[in-house]
């Protein structure tokens, strides 16, 4: 970071009174100048002055940090691993055990566009199945904003684009130019608000004890500072059952690697804590 973002980093922290130095110093110096140039500051101290005057502008950056981009099936590589290999073990793991579902949480779901595509691979998978199992999905994120979006299950064409016709058809129903989840489907997620630097509470309340066969934590750990994406990943970890599985973005694979975590598929993004 330059000592010009860094000075932009210090007005925020007193003026907001919020801690933002735990983002990845990359992320907070590019969230700056294209804050600098989108405003048309020109020099960072300019926008320096501008920040430390603008309540518009401070929340305007605070809301430029909160990326929420997602897509539905975003990592193919991961979604047909999950399909093929881990669901199905997961399945007759259940069946040998005396397990009631197989628990699921999806740890910063953004629009929920995550949580469904589990949701439809388990759906698809349990009508391809004799003997039904059951299984419950847990979904958080710590924007309010997108939590309420998740639940509400809309999305616009370009949204669903990269779906298949096929599963368009089968899971929603267009309304104009939008298109909603089939009630069955959003039935199938549990959403709540969950900040996961929170110090009291190890998951989502709604999921009690945690104890989950499988956490996505996909593309936030990158945000981070590297002390905060651990923290991140010991948290998640915890609630994991024993050989439970952590999954996380394509581009984040290095980052579990480094903290030795054992790729289960290669290339996939799915791991497992080594023993
Ligand atoms: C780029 S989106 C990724 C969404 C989805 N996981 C995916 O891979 O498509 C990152 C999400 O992480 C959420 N997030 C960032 N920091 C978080 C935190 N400390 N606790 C919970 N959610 C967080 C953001 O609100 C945002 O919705």
């Amino acid at each position: 970071m330059t000592r010009d973002t860094a000075h932009i980093v210090e007005i925020l922290q007193q003026t907001l009174g919020m801690e933002i130095s735990g983002y990845d110093s990359s992320f907070l110096n590019n969230s700056i100048q294209k804050r600098i140039t989108e405003t048309g500051c020109g020099s960072p101290e300019t926008y320096a002055v501008l920040i430390g005057q603008s309540l518009a502008e401070r929340n305007h950056f605070i809301a430029s940090l909160s990326i929420s981009y997602s897509e539905f099936f975003r990592n193919s590589l991961t979604c047909s691993a999950l399909e093929r290999i881990i669901f199905p073990m997961l399945i007759l793991r259940l069946k040998e055990s005396k397990r009631q579902e197989i628990r699921i949480w999806s740890a910063a779901c953004a629009a929920g566009q995550e949580s469904y595509s589990l949701a439809i691979i388990l759906e698809e998978l349990k009508n391809g199945d004799a003997e039904k199992f059951n299984y419950r999905i847990f979904a958080s994120d710590q924007t309010e904003s997108w939590v309420a979006r998740a639940k509400l299950g809309q999305y616009t064409y370009e949204e669903i684009s990269n779906l298949s016709l096929k599963r368009v058809a089968r899971w929603f129903d267009r309304h104009g130019d939008r298109y909603l989840l089939k009630p069955n489907l959003k039935r199938t997620v549990d959403f709540s608000v969950f900040d996961l630097f929170s110090e009291s509470q190890g998951s989502p309340p709604a999921s009690i004890f945690g104890d989950f066969d499988l956490v996505i934590c996909a593309n936030l750990l990158f945000y981070y500072k590297p002390v905060f994406r651990k923290k991140i990943l010991d948290k998640v970890s915890q609630c994991l059952t024993k050989g439970g599985f952590l999954i996380t973005g394509e581009t984040e694979r290095e980052i579990l690697f480094s903290l030795g975590y054992r790729e289960v598929v290669p290339h996939s993004a799915i791991f497992q804590l080594k023993p």
